[in-house]
């Protein structure tokens, strides 16, 4: 299977879907699932509580995407113009390379427990040591589907937060880590610290506090490395060289000024967020491990950084990634399954590697147009086929017209009509002149 589809974003809807079923090997009327945005309202009604309706937002592909030497298919949900075209330009500048690699630790997830009360917490530290093989043999039995699936409880950790005689009074926090396999794991860590606190509390002499998972997984983390040729980064405003350089400065932006790392940071999450969403995925939870392992180290920082290769540009993106192929809201969601097939990520791994990608190809893409034109000839270009699609063009029509009222700088569905009817025109008769004032 090739993710790369030349002249994609030129066919109708329908077409590409047609073209999506031969490359994925889908059936087509299996993709009519889309048609009601994957969700019938019974489905919907089961998800959350006093639903009444559904709401729907575009499901785009984003392409040209190889991570591992396997090619994928991108689905990409997002209310914003741009991301995906520019994604898929990103991947193709990388694929030039060779493509993304990956790294994808094991999808171990924190469960925490904040015991409270606790008179003696250097006690209870060493107290909560010597008790994780108990803590590990219960917390096992709570999840025997997981443990027979390879995954389970692993580990145990513990801090102390607050001392006696603080205003919080003595407070220990333990995490109870848990190899979640292809689930993203919420229910699953839910349930085992629910389980286990009484024992942990007991253990440590203390009262037991909250307990549920952390977001910041820092054990379950992605990394995803890529290489940019001059040539590939090379465009009519700049040569590659400039452009390399550019990119570079514009990654130490981010790495000095955590207001620009923000941002930089927001374009990342980008593709990471729409691979989410079309997948069913938890992306609050995402958002929420990204932005706290950014500000980790007291600062906030850039999730990923660009530096000047022999040939170019490097460009490396990691962050804390807790994603599920099984469990969540995939029982329910037939549009989110079939996203899923769309990828063919066989794994919780191969998916969190190419939503990470996706982010890194976001981020290139991003840090590429702020260094030479700027954001906005893109989104003009992508508004303009809204513009002309909304004033009935169709087909080819959609890129003519597009592309006539971006040269005239007139991008309003008033100029969009009136070169509809012009080309409508010549097509039935050829080419005619209409004065435009
Ligand atoms: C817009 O959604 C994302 C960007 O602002 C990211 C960036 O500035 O790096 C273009």
């Amino acid at each position: 299977m090739s993710s790369r589809i030349p002249g994609f974003y030129r066919l109708s809807v329908a077409e590409r879907r047609r073209r999506l079923a031969q490359a994925a090997g889908i059936d087509p009327d299996v993709l009519a699932a889309l048609d009601s945005g994957g969700l019938d309202e019974a489905a919907a009604d089961g998800m959350i509580e006093n639903v009444v309706g559904r709401y729907a937002l575009p499901l785009g592909l984003a392409l040209n995407f190889r991570v591992d030497d396997d090619d994928y298919l991108v689905p990409m949900v997002i209310e914003e113009p741009s991301v995906v075209a520019a994604a898929s330009n990103a991947a193709k500048m990388v694929r030039a390379s060779g493509g993304f690699r990956a790294e994808v630790s094991p999808a171990v997830m924190i469960g925490q427990v904040q015991i409270c009360d606790v008179a003696d917490p250097d006690r209870a530290l060493r107290a909560l040591a010597a008790a994780e093989p108990e803590l590990i043999a219960r917390a096992r039995q709570v999840v025997p589907g997981l443990v027979a699936r390879g995954g389970g409880p692993v580990g145990l950790e513990a801090r102390v937060l607050a001392r006696p005689g603080s205003p919080d009074g003595g407070m220990v926090v333990a995490h109870i880590l848990i190899d979640c396999c292809d689930a993203m794991g919420a229910n699953i860590v839910n349930s085992v610290v629910e389980a286990v606190a009484d024992f942990l509390a007991q253990v440590a002499g203390g009262r037991v506090g909250l307990r549920i998972l952390s977001n910041l997984s820092v054990h379950r983390m992605v990394t995803v490395r890529a290489q940019v040729t001059e040539a590939a980064l090379a465009d009519d405003d700049l040569s590659g060289a400039e452009a390399a350089d550019a990119v570079v400065s514009a990654s130490r932006f981010a790495e000095l000024d955590p207001y620009r790392a923000a941002t930089h940071n927001k374009g990342i999450m980008n593709g990471v967020d729409a691979v989410l969403l079309a997948t069913g995925n938890d992306w609050r939870g995402a958002e929420a491990g990204a932005h706290a392992y950014a500000a980790q180290s007291g600062t906030y920082r850039p999730l990923a950084t660009w530096r000047r290769s022999a040939t170019g540009l490097r460009g490396e993106l990691s962050l804390p990634l807790a994603v599920g192929t099984v469990g969540g809201a995939l029982h329910l969601h037939a549009g989110a399954r079939l996203a899923l097939a769309i990828l063919a990520a066989g794994s919780a791994r191969d998916l969190a590697k190419v939503a990470a990608a996706a982010g890194l190809a976001s981020n290139l893409a991003a840090l590429r147009a702020l260094a030479g034109t700027g954001i906005q000839r893109g989104h003009m270009a992508l508004h303009a086929r809204l513009v002309a699609r909304a004033a009935g063009a169709t087909g080819e029509l959609v890129e003519r017209v597009a592309s006539e009222i971006a040269a005239l700088g007139d991008v309003k569905p008033e100029r969009a009509r009136e070169i509809l009817s012009r080309l409508r025109v010549e097509l039935d008769t050829g080419p005619v002149s209409l004065v435009i004032e």
